[in-house]
């Protein structure tokens, strides 16, 4: 796989697919870090005097054009981030109208052109589609590390019809540290898994349990565990289709993964509820929605003692400050275990979420881009998005 110091792209046209897929009210974009995650390539593109065509998806429009995922507040975004550049925002993706507005943009300028799932064709992988991509730029870079699980035009079949391609520098840094962590972890290695479901992290847990040397269970997906091991859950959040699943991998892997002994449980689903600690069983009547004092303690020792510690998915409702403890104690114990020396990867939109709602993002050593994207990578699964590149 080349990188951006493999290409000549002097005075060409390089078609980058970045994933700027971020979080919209209205207009404004609540969460800009992955626009800021391809600030790198595109600075290192323009210094070498090449011409940046920007692509990427927004939301899930279904091959329609639907104004209100249209990239254009993102353009305005970009054009403050690089505070120099000029953004030259294109209403159309591929055709005739988009390259005549490409061939209007001054040189210096970056090009964003419109949202790549307005076209049917894009989510289909279409081949035709591909090549039009294709035919607006000499050279294609992806950067779209959050979107490399995705066999899409833009993404992936691209790539056949263009005589150069490469990695752009988010998604190296992501392919490299997350190769570091599996392929070849300092230990102790220590996964941390939460989040709401045990079905979308079953294959993920398969994967790690065996290079791990602990997996911690946090979340919502815990008391499908906890139900697993016969314990009352009251009114949690369980998959009762996946209690097997959940009792074969507790089995398995039984020296490895280590569940809540403890929880925050509450009356109902809001932050001004009734909630106390239980250990053990969860009552009648009651949900778990965080991990209890003792399994916070416990979970931190083990973060503490890692050398490698990879964390995708919160401990509990952090958006509720009285379910917030268990996340925000992975957080800062990853923020120390990294000033010592440890190497700790974070990502998924809600860990993400997580550790800027608590200042921390600058202090561990990577956060991700990528959420389905990093799960498919820890799975092991290919993805299709690299293989193009290689
Ligand atoms: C993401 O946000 O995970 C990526 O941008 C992929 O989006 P998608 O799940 O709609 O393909």
């Amino acid at each position: 796989m080349n990188t951006l110091s493999d290409l000549n792209v002097s005075g060409q046209r390089v078609l980058v697919r970045v994933d700027f897929n971020v979080p919209l009210d209205g207009d404004t974009i609540t969460d800009d870090t992955r626009i800021r995650g391809a600030l790198p390539t595109l600075q290192a593109l323009l210094n070498a005097g090449a011409r940046p065509i920007l692509m990427s998806h927004l939301g899930r429009p279904k091959g329609e054009v639907r104004p209100e995922f249209s990239l254009r507040p993102v353009a305005g975004r970009l054009r403050e981030l690089l505070g120099g550049p000029e953004v030259v925002f294109c209403k159309h993706t591929v055709g005739p109208d988009a390259e005549a507005c490409i061939a209007s943009a001054p040189n210096g300028a970056v090009v964003l052109l419109e949202n790549t799932r307005f076209l049917p064709g894009e989510t289909k992988n279409d081949a035709e589609l591909a090549g039009q991509l294709a035919e607006l730029a000499d050279v294609f870079v992806s950067d779209a590390f959050g979107s490399v699980h995705r066999a899409h035009a833009s993404t992936a079949g691209v790539a056949a019809h263009v005589s150069s391609t490469a990695a752009g520098t988010l998604l190296e840094r992501e392919l490299t540290f997350l190769t570091k962590a599996l392929d070849d972890p300092a230990r102790p290695f220590v996964a941390i898994l939460g989040g709401a479901k045990v079905s979308d992290k079953i294959g993920v847990i398969e994967a790690l349990a065996p290079k791990v040397d602990r997996l911690l269970i946090g979340g919502a997906m815990a008391y499908t565990f906890l139900a697993a091991q016969g314990e009352g859950t009251g009114t949690s959040l369980i998959e009762e289709d996946r209690i097997d699943d959940a009792r074969a991998l507790l089995t398995r892997f039984a020296d490895t993964l280590m569940i809540p002994t403890d929880h925050v449980v509450a009356d109902a689903f809001a932050a001004d509820a009734s909630s106390k600690t239980v250990v053990g069983a969860i009552p009648d009547g009651w949900m778990g929605l965080d991990i209890g004092r003792e399994t916070r303690d416990a979970y931190v020792a083990e973060i503490q003692k890692a050398e490698t510690v990879i964390w995708n998915g919160p401990m509990g409702v952090f958006e509720m400050e009285p379910f917030a403890q268990g996340t925000l104690a992975v957080a800062n114990a990853l923020a120390e275990t990294t000033t010592s020396g440890a190497l700790t990867v974070v990502g998924g939109g809600d860990s993400v979420a997580a550790i800027q709602q608590a200042g921390l993002a600058d202090a561990v050593t990577h956060v991700s881009t990528g959420g389905g994207a990093m799960l498919e990578f820890m799975e092991g699964q290919t993805l299709p998005g690299v293989a193009a590149l290689g």
